[in-house]
């Protein structure tokens, strides 16, 4: 009787913080409208190299999520890999994740939204997202990425600009700065 009181206290705080972290997982990228899905690690690949990602190369995730793309970005194609990404613990997560597969000195991961993120040193960067998050994010990429770099998106495209190449099987895009505009098919009667 005596031991089980702290034991159960422990277990209660333990519990406690394990549904904090969880609620802050799930409610931080809520308020922001993009909740946390991560990328099929097949598709992360596939994006990356339809990119021609190359070593040495700054890589940029905006929402990086558990770091996924940023480990692969790092480890298998020898890129430096930023992740922007709103929630806390998706960063800690991250930054674990980097520490675990050993690439901690090819990663960075900034707390910070990605409207507003300084991404003028990215050779590619990498979006998972809606159409609504892609809209928002052109103006800001096409004012900060230099001319000649590449922006790869799964699973949604950018409603005003036209894909280099498309992976339609994976439903990957991928575009070069800067970004060729989409050109609206005149009406049947207007031909
Ligand atoms: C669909 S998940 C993609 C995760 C990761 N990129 C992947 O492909 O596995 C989107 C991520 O963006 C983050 N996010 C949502 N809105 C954001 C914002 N305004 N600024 C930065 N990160 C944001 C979410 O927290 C979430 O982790």
């Amino acid at each position: 009787m005596g031991r089980t009181a702290p034991r159960m206290t422990l277990l209660y705080l333990l519990a406690g913080i394990f549904l904090t972290l969880a609620a802050l997982w799930i409610l931080i990228p809520a308020l922001y409208g993009l909740p946390s899905v991560p990328t099929r690690h097949d598709r992360l690949r596939a994006a990356l190299r339809l990119a021609d990602l190359k070593a040495g190369e700054a890589f940029f995730d905006l929402g990086c999520g558990d770091g996924r793309t940023l480990v692969i970005a790092a480890r298998e194609f020898g890129a430096f890999a930023t992740g922007v990404e709103i929630g806390p613990v998706q960063c800690l997560v991250s930054v674990g994740n980097a520490i675990r597969n050993g690439v901690r000195s090819k990663v960075r991961v900034t707390r910070g939204n990605f409207y507003r993120a300084d991404v003028r040193a990215a050779d590619v960067v990498f979006v998972y997202a809606t159409t609504r998050e892609l809209s928002r994010l052109q103006t800001h990429l096409e004012s900060q990425l230099r001319n000649g770099a590449r922006v790869v998106t799964v699973g949604s495209n950018f409603p005003d600009w036209e894909p280099v190449k498309v992976d339609r099987e994976n439903l990957i895009f991928l575009y070069v700065m800067p970004p060729y505009r989409r050109t609206v098919e005149p009406a049947d009667g207007l031909k």
